[in-house]
């Protein structure tokens, strides 16, 4: 059977317990590799703090599968049953270079669904959580539900300006209408904690496109539950199975921008 209230209790602690220990190492020499290009990073701390979360989940809930970037998870095909969907450290760069605007990112999701999200800010000792049906939180506050009058005009957008340079993806053109468009343009570099930044209504609008299930699960769980929508680039439903473009906002800002800018290509 499945504890929601059990596994999120578990889950806090293992996040708090796993970000203390980032915090006391943050300042140590890092070991930096490459992945599938050379601004893909990952460092000896992205794989330690997925190990951590690996042997805590096999080992107090086996039967649970799970769906992560650095090869401790499963090969995850269908979200029924209980995924864990995690993502180590969402914002590498930013851990390597800055230090900080980093996260730990874990979604527990049962039979299809999003039931549990956790984004933790870790150098800022910032937990935002929520479980699906009780609402969205930063630490004690609970986070309110989004005023839904917002002009797609007067909101702050948040996307990566590589999508503003020729790309294969998406109509670069287009992308760049909407920047003109819109009042300003944020990136943060932390796909996780850029949810959050909607979920807290201090960002309005976000696209993005190629993102994986473990950098937008949790974040997709929170966002949800202050009344943010979250949909694939045609307009569909997220499948959290593989790479993604979305669109996330608050609902009049994600129907503009699925119907004026996003031309998938
Ligand atoms: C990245 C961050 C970033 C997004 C990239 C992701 P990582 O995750 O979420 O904001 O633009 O597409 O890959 O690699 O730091 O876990
Ligand atoms: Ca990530
Ligand atoms: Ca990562």
């Amino acid at each position: 059977m499945f504890d929601k209230e059990k596994a999120f209790q578990t889950a806090r602690k293992w996040i708090k317990e796993i970000g203390h220990v980032i915090r006391e190492e943050i300042d140590q020499p890092r070991n930096v590799d490459t992945k599938t290009n050379p601004n893909d990073l990952v460092t000896e701390m992205d794989r330690k703090v997925e190990r951590f979360f690996a042997l805590k989940i096999r080992n107090a809930y086996p039967n649970d599968k799970i769906l992560s970037e650095e090869g401790f998870g499963d090969h995850v095909t269908s979200l029924e049953g209980t995924t864990w969907i995690i993502d180590p450290i969402d914002g590498t760069m930013n851990f390597i270079h800055q230090k900080r605007n980093f996260a730990i990112s874990l979604a527990i999701y049962h039979e299809k669904q999003g039931e549990i999200g956790f984004v933790y800010d870790v150098m800022a000792d910032v937990l935002y959580a929520a479980k699906r049906g009780e609402g969205a939180y930063k630490n004690d506050q609970r986070l309110a539900t989004l005023d839904d009058e917002k002009k797609f005009t007067e909101s702050i957008y948040m996307l990566n300006t590589i999508w503003t340079t020729d790309n294969d993806i998406v109509d670069a053109e287009k992308i760049r209408a909407l920047v003109k468009d819109v009042r300003g343009v944020r990136t943060y570099g932390s796909a996780a904690l850029e949810f959050c930044y909607l979920a807290e209504g201090i960002v309005d609008g976000y696209v993005s496109f190629k993102l994986h299930p473990w950098d937008v699960a949790a974040g997709a769980v929170i966002y949800k539950e202050v009344g943010g929508v979250v949909k694939h680039a045609d307009g569909s439903e997220l499948s959290y199975l593989k790479q993604e473009p979305l669109v996330a906002g608050h609902k009049e800002i994600v129907a503009e921008t699925l119907k004026h800018y996003l031309v998938l290509t």
